[in-house]
């Protein structure tokens, strides 16, 4: 049996979280207090838009709103390798913070 390695996501080279999870990037950064703007949830308003560093992610299913080139949606997708956003990590510690 092929082990398969569950993806690391980072926030500008920041570890946050072990992708091992039957849900969007989405619910997974937020379950990590990660704020990533979004509205549909659902592929549609391109809201929750967000530049990928490195990676690569696959589509739960066929967002409708337009992507660039190095561009997700974290709504309707989970990575497919190690992935590394363009999400300032300051975020995290932000949301900490309030937590407190
Ligand atoms: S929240 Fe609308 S496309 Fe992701």
């Amino acid at each position: 049996m092929i082990y398969k390695k569950a993806p690391i996501v980072s926030l500008q080279g920041q570890p946050v979280l072990l992708f091992n999870e039957q849900t969007t990037l989405l619910n997974a950064l937020e379950s990590k207090a990660v704020d990533v703007f979004s509205e549909c949830r659902s592929g549609f308003c391109g809201a929750c838009k967000t530049k990928i560093n490195s990676g690569e992610v696959s589509y739960i299913h066929e967002p409708l709103a337009s992507l660039e080139e190095g561009e997700c949606l974290p709504c309707c997708c989970k990575p497919q390798s190690d992935l590394d956003l363009d999400i300032p990590h300051g975020r995290l510690e932000e949301s900490s913070k309030k937590a407190d």
